[in-house]
């Protein structure tokens, strides 16, 4: 009867811990092999704070998905159901070719760990102003500028001038593809081209799989004084 109480107590204990599909999820929100892409190198993680002490360290494009499940919808209102606004990231910038289904094991298990990172029931929606017009931006301080760089950009394009570290060679070396911008694009400074870039990421018909920096992932200043550090 005691072993019988003690095996339900573990039983309940269980039960509130982490579950198999939670952490099946961590692991897909880890992994770039979620897509079937050869040309994918990003992870959910590339792109996205799962704490708030990550969220502090760096300056992802993504945003924290800490209360991520509670919230009322996603994408600045665009995406109202949450594995769409997770298949938009999925196919947009991952290259997966089709979108992960309702039912799809894989979508429960990232299901099931963004609930964990949501322990409020109601979280408020998340506000996203993407930059449509492109225009210059003061220049700032190049310290800042060096510390911006480390934290938004580092990860993905390694260190500045020699791409050392990078996540993936089709990233290229910054700012050193500026360097044709002049030629390429005649009717437009170098700097403008790379702002758009920036802010526009792969869409507005850019190109590429780069995400895109909002005005809440990158301030205008932070922009200037990135510029200021690469020299544009
Ligand atoms: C290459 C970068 C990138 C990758 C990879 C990526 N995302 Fe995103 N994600 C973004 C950006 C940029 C946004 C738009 C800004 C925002 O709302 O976070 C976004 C938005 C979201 C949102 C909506 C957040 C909100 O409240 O508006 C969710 C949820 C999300 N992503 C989940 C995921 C998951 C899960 C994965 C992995 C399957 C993933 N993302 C992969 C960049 C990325
Ligand atoms: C999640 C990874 C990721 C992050 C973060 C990222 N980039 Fe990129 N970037 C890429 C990839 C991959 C490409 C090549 C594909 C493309 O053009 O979209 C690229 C392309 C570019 C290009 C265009 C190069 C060309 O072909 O002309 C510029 C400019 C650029 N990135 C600047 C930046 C800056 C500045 C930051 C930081 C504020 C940044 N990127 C952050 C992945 C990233």
């Amino acid at each position: 009867m005691r072993a019988w109480a003690w095996a339900m107590a573990l039983g309940v204990m269980a039960g509130c811990g982490p579950t198999p599909a939670r952490d099946f999820g961590e692991a897909l929100f880890k992994d770039p092999l979620l897509s079937e892409s050869q040309y994918n190198a990003f992870s959910c993680a590339t792109c996205h704070a799962t704490s708030d002490a990550q969220a502090r360290e760096k300056m992802y494009t993504g945003l924290s998905l800490v209360g991520a499940a509670s919230r009322p919808s996603w994408w600045g209102g665009y995406e109202v159901r949450l594995i769409d606004a997770v298949n938009f990231c999925y196919t947009a910038f991952m290259r997966g070719t089709t979108p992960l289904g309702d039912e799809d094991p894989k979508s429960r298990a990232l299901y099931e760990y963004l609930v964990s990172l949501s322990p409020e029931s109601t979280s408020p929606a998340q506000p996203l102003t993407l930059v449509r017009d492109i225009a210059e931006v003061p220049r700032g301080d190049k310290n800042r500028g060096a510390e911006v760089y480390q934290a938004a950009c580092q990860d993905c394009h390694g260190e500045r001038s020699t791409g050392t570290g990078r996540l993936t060679s089709l990233a290229p070396v910054l700012p050193e593809v500026s360097r044709e911008y002049g030629q390429l694009f005649p009717n437009a400074t170098p700097a403008l081209v790379f702002i758009e870039k920036v802010r526009h990421g792969r869409f507005f018909g850019v190109g590429g799989n780069m995400p895109p920096y909002s005005l809440e992932a990158l301030s205008d200043e932070d922009l200037g004084a990135l510029l200021s550090y690469l020299g544009l």
